[in-house]
This record gives structure tokens, C-alpha cells and sequence, in this order.
């Protein structure tokens, strides 16, 4: 039987998507086909999901062990493939539970679905029948889980004695799917794990826990982000566990997909160009400019701003910021996508009708747009509170927009300080600020600006940046040595580069200024713990 992996998540780009998730599902199954490794997906079945996926058929029935509704619709399982990079995907197919209005996870006025533990928990259960071999499909020798939404997995798969070695990858710690008690014993959850020992959270459930608790590995997407939640300050009241957990805790930051974000062959552009003949940068603003009503001037340095505007984003922030900067730096001008707390949502629009001809706002997201952003833009604001790793500047640095960022999580690792001296530091790809405040920011902006009018020092900045190699080779050879250190079958992956995979560093303990903790073995669990795997010898 061939060696595979199976990933479990919400959303895996291009066919479901609501942030960097998506992206990076999809990108790492794809980087991990490419190299040779067998990879399966399996996601919520969303009706637009399966329509866009290929060769779908159906796999029959699957039997959930949870309570649903009265008259909802029996599970089963599709089979077809992701439409771009060929991975296999597999959907749980239940209209009752996936296919409705709204985004993934909320409804149309932006209500997080009432039933939004029933969902994630059947897609736990499904994870755990294909572990369990219930399924038509080939069995899988180590079961990845990304997020809250399937953190289940490992708890479930050890209730029922699965050896399979898992992983939980936590791509934000903001997020934990907090449900109350009293649904545990409907959702099939082991009455065993519902102690603060196990998935306990002040008196309610909590999925990431689960994740936490009971994954073999836990790994996150920046090396900063990994030290910072082992915080009070991030850790989001998950602190205590995972610095418990340190030992099996680490960082591999994500990759981003060089073909789709490459300004030499994006389709979505009116001229391409790259590090060495940046002319076409000079149309792709002015097209910027005119979709936004801006004048059309090369010269005037735009500042973009393209995110889920959430108090995450510092969305908040940036509102006043920019409005200090169109009073101090009168001839910039301004560009925001992005989507989130209607609030915020409303106030970025009347900013714009305050200042027709230097702020353009477009509420929303479509991918089209944000590739043009990415490519018209001198700047992409994105402050953040905290950063698991953050796509979005990287992606505009692949486009030779320069960054400018907070220091927390994945930013403090990408983006390098331009610094104040005469010439840009060495290696330098953009512009770091301190802190949360608009003050803060908005100096981070009119040092921005004032690069911007040094035009070599500028180009210094942008090619840097356009160079910097943040492809998925490094972290796929990262996580198939992990998966390799935990499940012998995947050792023996037939990668396309075996001697380098083979010298790839092991997933990295953070680094957390103290020796790691031991990991004790988690708690016992009926019926059939006895068997399960606690920790990776
Ligand atoms: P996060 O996942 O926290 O939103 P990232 O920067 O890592 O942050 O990834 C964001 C991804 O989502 C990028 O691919 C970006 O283009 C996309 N994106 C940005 N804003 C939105 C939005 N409002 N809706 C959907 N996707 C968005
Ligand atoms: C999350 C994080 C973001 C990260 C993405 C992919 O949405 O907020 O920082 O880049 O996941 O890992």
C-alpha cells in the first residue's frame, strides 16, 4: 500500500477560501505532490467547492458517530481532484451542514453559523473513519490537521486507538472554535477529555485544544510566531498548554506559490515585468489608479493596504494612520481591498468620499483584484497585532511593492528593516514598526515615503525584495523530514531530491529562552487508548 498523507482543513485554495489558509493548504499539498509524496485533502463539501474540483465521484456513504439534526442529510464521501495542481481531494459531502448562504463560516450578516461545531466535528469524524480504514480510501500513514476546524482529529483518532502518528498545524491561535459543554456528548466527543486536562476551556469545549493535546507534533508557520505564543500576551489562553507541549512544538514558515504571485507571468495584469526591467509596474499603477478614480501619475507614491480588515489587521489603526498621512503627505495617495468588521468597513468608505482623488476604497475581495493591487502599488500597508506569518507582504514584495509592517509573528521574520541611514541596510526589503499605535504607523509611512523619493535606494528596496526566495521548496522538504521522523512509511517517500530532504533540519523547537518542557502522555481515553501513540518515541 503506498505511504500518504492526509490533510484536514476548512479551506484549500482555489476552492474554498477565506484567508492564507486556503493558500497554504493548497500550496503545500501541491509542493508535497510535486516532490513525490501522495497527499489527499479532505474538506467541508461546499457546493461551489465540488463544482470546481474535477472528476468527482461519489465514494458512498459514511457513517458519522455524532448526533445531527433531525432530517438532515446523510454524509458521503466525493473523490476528484484540485483543478490546478491535480492533488486528490476529498469532500464530506452533507448539504445540510455545508451548503447554505454566506462565507465558510458565517452567515450573510456576518453571524458566525449556529452550527458551526456540528460541521467542523463531522469533518473530525470523517477524518478519523478514512484513518480508521472505513472508507474506500487507501489508509493513511500520518493524518495532518490544520486549524480549529479539524483539530478534532487527533483526539478522535486516539479514542479509537489509532496509532497513526498526526500533526495540528496552527495557523492562528486567534481561532480555537469554543463551543459550549452541553454539545461534547452530542459532537461524540469522549467524556474522558472534557477535564482542563484534556479539551476543557473555562467550563466550555475547545477544539484547537484538542489539536494541541493530542497531536504528535504541533507545528505553526513563523519561527517569531512560535516564541511569541508560549506568551500570555499570544497566546490567546492557550499559553500554559504549549509551553507544556514546547517539546513537540515548532515552526516551518510557509512558502507562497512563486507561479501564481510572479509578476513576470501573472495573466491578471496588463504588462508583466520583473526585477530587471520594472516598466511594466508603471502600467499596472496606472490602471491601479484609474479602477480607483485616483489620477492617473506615476510619480505620486500609493500606498496599498489589502487585508481582512479586522482588529487583527490593525484595520482600526490604519483607518486614522492614513488619515494623518493624507494630512502630512499631501501628494500620496491610497488604495484599500479588503473586507471584515462592517464598522471599519463603513469608516474606510467615508473616508474615501472625503477624498475622492487620494483614497480609493473597494470592499470585497476577488483574488483578480488583489493581484493588480499587489502589482500597482509603491507600498502595501499591513500592520498587524499579531501574525502567524502573514502572505499578503510577501506577495507584494514578489511584485516589488515594499512593505511596511509591525514586528510581530511572520513579518519580523520576512521583512527587513530598511533602517536610517544613507543608504538601505543590507538585505533590506521594506519598513518595520514598533507597537500599535497610530503615531507609529503613520511615521512607518513618511519613512516609506521619504525612501520612495531616493529613486535608486528605492530600486535597492524593490529588487531585494523581488529576489528574496520564499518559495515552497525549503518548507516542503521541511515537513516531509517531519512526517518522515514520525511515520517510517513516509520515510521512504520517493521525493524528487532525496539527499537534500534527507539533510533538511527537523522541525525546530521554538525557541522560547528556556529548555523545552517534557511532554507527559495525555490523558487516558476509552475504550481503546491502550495502543494509542502519546508521543513519537
Ligand atoms: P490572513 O490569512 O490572516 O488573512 P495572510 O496575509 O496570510 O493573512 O493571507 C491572506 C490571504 O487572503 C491572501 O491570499 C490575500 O490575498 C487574501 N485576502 C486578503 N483579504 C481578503 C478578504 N477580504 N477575503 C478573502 N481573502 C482575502
Ligand atoms: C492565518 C494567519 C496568517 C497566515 C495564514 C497561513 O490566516 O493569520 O498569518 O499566513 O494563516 O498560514
Amino acid at each position: 500500500m503506498n505511504a500518504n498523507t492526509l490533510f484536514v482543513a476548512a479551506e484549500a485554495q482555489p476552492l474554498a477560501k477565506t484567508g492564507g489558509l486556503a493558500d497554504v493548504v493548497g500550496g503545500l499539498a501541491r509542493a508535497l505532490l510535486q516532490r513525490g509524496a501522495d497527499v489527499t485533502i479532505l474538506i467541508p463539501g461546499y457546493p461551489r467547492a465540488i463544482a470546481a474540483a474535477r472528476d468527482v465521484r461519489s465514494l458512498g456513504a459514511i457513517h458519522l458517530p455524532m448526533a445531527l439534526p433531525p432530517g438532515h442529510s446523510p454524509a458521503r464521501l466525493l473523490q476528484g481532484q484540485m483543478p490546478d495542481s491535480g492533488v486528490r481531494v476529498v469532500f464530506l459531502d452533507c448539504p445540510s451542514l455545508y451548503d447554505r448562504p454566506g462565507s465558510l463560516y458565517v452567515d450573510a450578516t456576518g453571524r458566525d453559523f449556529c452550527d458551526n461545531a456540528q460541521r467542523f466535528a463531522a469533518l473530525a469524524h470523517a477524518a478519523t473513519a478514512i484513518a480508521a480504514g472505513e472508507t474506500p480510501l487507501p489508509v493513511p500513514s500520518l493524518v495532518h490537521a490544520h486549524d480549529w476546524h479539524a483539530a478534532l482529529t487527533p483526539l478522535l483518532m486516539r479514542t479509537r486507538g489509532l496509532r497513526t502518528p498526526t500533526v495540528c498545524t496552527i495557523h492562528n491561535l486567534a481561532f480555537q472554535g469554543v463551543f459550549p459543554m452541553a454539545v461534547a456528548g452530542p459532537l461524540g466527543l469522549p467524556p474522558e477529555s472534557l477535564t482542563p486536562d484534556g479539551i476543557e476551556f473555562w467550563g466550555k469545549i475547545n477544539f484547537l485544544k484538542a489539536g494541541i493535546r493530542y497531536a504528535d507534533r504541533i507545528t505553526t508557520v513563523s519561527h517569531t510566531y512560535a516564541r511569541e505564543i508560549l506568551t500570555p500576551h499570544f497566546g490567546h489562553g492557550l499559553d500554559g498548554l504549549l509551553v507544556h507541549r514546547a517539546a513537540v512544538l515548532g515552526a516551518i514558515p510557509n512558502g507562497v506559490d512563486t507561479d501564481t504571485w510572479s509578476p513576470r507571468t501573472d495573466r491578471l495584469l496588463p504588462q508583466c515585468y520583473d526585477a530587471r526591467n520594472l516598466a511594466g509596474k508603471r502600467a499596472c499603477k496606472a490602471a491601479l489608479q484609474q479602477r480607483h478614480g485616483l489620477p492617473v501619475d506615476a510619480d505620486r507614491p500609493l500606498i496599498a493596504m489589502g487585508s481582512r480588515l479586522t482588529h487583527q489587521k490593525m484595520a482600526d489603526v490604519a483607518l486614522d494612520a492614513i488619515a494623518l498621512a493624507l494630512a502630512t503627505h499631501t501628494d500620496a495617495q491610497f488604495v484599500i481591498l479588503g473586507c471584515g468588521d462592517p464598522r471599519l468597513e463603513a469608516a474606510f468608505c467615508a473616508l474615501a468620499q472625503r477624498h475622492p482623488q487620494r483614497v480609493g476604497v473597494a470592499i470585497g475581495y476577488r483574488e483578480e483584484d488583489a493581484h493588480l493591487l499587489h502589482a500597482g502599488a509603491d507600498m502595501l500597508l499591513h500592520g498587524s497585532r499579531f501574525e502567524p506569518f502573514g502572505l499578503t507582504p510577501v506577495y507584494a514584495m514578489r511584485y516589488g511593492t515594499v512593505p511596511i509592517v509591525s514586528r510581530v509573528g511572520g513579518l519580523a521574520d520576512t521583512v527587513r528593516d530598511v533602517g536610517d541611514g544613507t543608504a538601505p541596510a543590507a538585505r533590506a526589503n521594506g519598513i518595520v514598526f514598533d507597537g500599535e499605535s497610530v503615531e507609529a504607523m503613520c511615521a512607518a509611512m513618511t519613512r516609506g515615503l521619504g525612501w520612495y523619493g531616493r529613486q535608486r535606494h528605492w530600486r535597492s528596496l524593490q529588487r531585494t525584495g523581488m529576489q528574496t526566495d520564499f518559495g515552497w521548496e525549503g518548507p516542503a522538504r521541511q515537513y516531509l523530514a517531519m512526517y518522515g521522523s514520525l511515520a517510517p512509511a513516509l520515510a521512504h517517500v520517493p521525493v524528487v531530491d532525496v539527499e537534500a530532504v534527507a539533510a533538511a533540519p527537523t522541525v525546530q523547537p521554538a525557541r522560547g529562552g528556556r529548555r523545552p518542557v517534557a511532554v507527559p502522555d495525555a490523558p487516558a481515553l476509552s475504550p481503546s487508548d491502550a495502543g494509542a501513540a502519546a508521543t513519537p518515541a
